[in-house]
Parts: structure tokens; C-alpha cells; sequence
């Protein structure tokens, strides 16, 4: 019976097509092309839809990042991956389209679940993909695209985050060197993502920051690109480690020397020596100075011994 209707609809729709052109107005032909169009409905019912949302990933450098579709009720169409900044095709279904080894493609949890209302199977998968050894250059957005009409598409976005590292533009080199009394900045400039915290502190022990005239403090760690030493004290000198660390490990360290220079004082240890004939005896002068001297020991005019000696 129905098919008879269908039939003569048909018949109906070749005469008005060929007779009037493309407009349909009579209201019996609508009517039943409607209801044809219920049953396309129907089935298109079974659109593909996502089930979830991609969602956004924080990546370490050199690790591999995950993106997952969940595509439910895909039927006839496929699912591609596509880099958004260009519009680059990754993958197409299956299949990485790409000459390169950091996409990759897998399927998974493929779940063919019988729905009881409507006695049809709905389907449901996870098309993964895979950014292998990532670097800053992956770091965007992808897209995952169902080829319907219109298409269906999501986006979720990889961030890369980069270990610190310590750059050598804006950071002091190796060795600092400054006169007692004058003023040192030592600076380090470091990169990563997230931008890392830089602090200072002494290799060996605490160090000591001038507090005012003649006091000084002291301090484990200076947060802060720059260490302001003013007025600098010999008692400053030595090895100083500026540290930068961000969440992805590992932190990095440089080291800086901060090399006093003062004009050498002496001092002799006992003034008065004395000794029974015969015996050796030990003079001892105690030099301070940076760099280092070259001293001397002297009897009236008479050179006795010279001796070069390290801090
Ligand atoms: C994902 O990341 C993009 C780009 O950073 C951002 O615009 C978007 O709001 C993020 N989405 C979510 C759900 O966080
Ligand atoms: C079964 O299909 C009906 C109609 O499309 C829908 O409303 C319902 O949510 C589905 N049930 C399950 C368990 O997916
Ligand atoms: C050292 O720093 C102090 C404090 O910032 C400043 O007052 C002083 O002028 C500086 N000395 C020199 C030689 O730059």
C-alpha cells in the first residue's frame, strides 16, 4: 500500500519536474514527500557526534602528547586530524598521512553498544592522536574533523613546557671582578615555560649582603635575576651559583666568581722572636691581598726569600 503511494509520488514528481521545472507546490506531493523525508530522519538520526571534548594538554619538551576524539555513531564517515595552524592533514581515519614520525594514529575503545529504545547499534571510538618528541614548534592547536555535511569539528590545543635554561645574553660571565668598595652586579637571564624562577646563592656557605655603613647580613638565597652587591667587601668574594627552576625539571645552574681586588695588607705574627743559639726558627707574616702578591722577605737591605703565594 505504501509503496503504491510512494511510486505514484514518484510519478507525480517526474511530471512536475519535467512539466513545471524544480518548484514542488502541490500540497498531496509535499505531504507525502515529507513523510519520506520522516524515515530519512530517522536514520540520519544516527549522525556522528562527539562524546566529549578534546580538551587541552600540558606537554613536557621531548615527551608525547595524547589528543583524543571519542566520535559516537560515526557510520559511513571518517575522522581526520589536522593541524590548525595550516590546515595540514595528519591522519585520515586510520591512516597517518604524514611523511613524518611524530604523528601517529590509534583507535581505540571501540564500544558497539545496542541502544534498548531504538533496537539500533551506536557505536562509540577514540581516534588518538599521537605527538611524538614534542619540541616548542608543536606547541598549537588540533583539529579533529568528521566529514559530514555540514562538517563536525573540535579543537584542543597542546602547550609545551620547556625546561629552564640559562641564556648568555644579560648574564654575568664567569668571573666578575671589582675593586673593594665599589659596587658588583651579578645578573643571569634564564628561559623555559613557564618562565622560571632565578635566585642566587653562594656556592659554599650563606653569603653576606651590606646592610648599611659597617653591617652586613646574612642570606642563604636572593631571589631575583639580579644580585646588587654595594660597596663590596672582601669578605664577598668568592664562587656564587645563580639557579633557575620552572616545573619541568631539571633546574639549571650557572656559576659566577666574584673576585675582590684590595691593595694587600700585612701582618707580621710575633714581632719579637726569640730563640736559643743554634736553633730554627720560624718567622710568620701573614699577607691578605687579591690578586695575589708576590712577597717578599727582607733582612736590613739584604733579600732573604721570595715566595708567590695563592688565596
Ligand atoms: C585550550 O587552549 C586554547 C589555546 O591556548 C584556549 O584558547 C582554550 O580556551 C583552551 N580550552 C580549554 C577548554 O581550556
Ligand atoms: C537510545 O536512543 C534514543 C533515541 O535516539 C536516545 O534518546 C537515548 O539516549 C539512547 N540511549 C542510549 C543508552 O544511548
Ligand atoms: C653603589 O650603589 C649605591 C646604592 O645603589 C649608590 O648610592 C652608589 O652611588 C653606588 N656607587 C657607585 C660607585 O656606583
Amino acid at each position: 500500500m505504501r509503496v503504491v503511494r510512494l511510486l505514484l509520488c514518484y510519478v507525480l514528481l517526474e511530471d512536475y519536474c519535467s512539466n513545471v521545472g524544480a518548484a514542488i507546490t502541490s500540497d498531496i506531493v509535499h505531504q507525502d514527500f515529507s513523510s519520506e523525508q520522516n524515515t530519512a530522519t530517522l536514520l540520519d538520526n544516527n549522525v556522528p557526534s562527539f562524546a566529549t571534548a578534546i580538551g587541552n594538554v600540558t606537554v613536557a619538551s621531548g615527551r608525547e602528547a595524547i589528543l583524543s576524539c571519542t566520535i559516537r555513531s560515526l557510520g559511513k564517515y571518517k575522522v581526520a586530524w589536522l593541524r590548525k595552524d595550516d590546515m595540514m592533514v595528519l591522519s585520515m581515519g586510520t591512516k597517518t598521512l604524514t611523511n613524518s614520525h611524530k604523528f601517529s594514529l590509534s583507535l581505540e575503545n571501540m564500544k558497539p553498544k545496542t541502544n534498548l529504545t531504538t533496537g539500533r547499534n551506536e557505536d562509540e571510538a577514540t581516534w588518538k592522536l599521537h605527538i611524538k618528541t614534542l619540541k616548542e614548534q608543536d606547541r598549537g592547536c588540533y583539529m579533529c574533523q568528521v566529514n559530514t555535511k555540514p562538517m563536525l569539528n573540535q579543537v584542543g590545543c597542546v602547550d609545551v613546557l620547556v625546561a629552564p635554561d640559562i641564556l648568555t645574553s644579560g648574564t654575568s660571565e664567569s668571573e666578575v671582578i671589582v675593586k673593594e668598595g665599589e659596587n658588583a652586579t651579578l645578573e643571569c637571564k634564564a628561559s623555559g615555560r613557564p618562565p622560571p624562577t632565578v635566585s642566587w646563592k653562594k656556592e659554599k656557605n650563606d653569603f653576606l649582603l651590606r646592610k648599611n655603613r659597617d653591617q652586613f647580613t646574612k642570606v642563604q638565597t636572593w631571589a631575583g635575576e639580579r644580585l646588587e652587591l654595594i660597596r663590596v667587601d672582601r669578605k664577598q668574594m668568592g664562587a656564587y651559583l645563580c639557579i633557575a627552576k620552572n616545573d619541568v625539571p631539571p633546574g639549571v645552574s650557572k656559576r659566577v666568581y666574584l673576585r675582590v681586588h684590595f691593595s694587600p695588607t700585612a701582618k707580621v705574627k710575633d714581632e719579637l722572636v726569640r730563640s736559643p743559639l743554634g736553633t730554627d726558627v720560624s718567622l710568620i707574616c701573614e699577607i691578605e691581598a687579591s690578586p695575589r702578591t708576590i712577597n717578599v722577605w727582607q733582612r736590613g737591605k739584604q733579600l732573604v726569600s721570595i715566595s708567590m703565594i695563592d688565596l
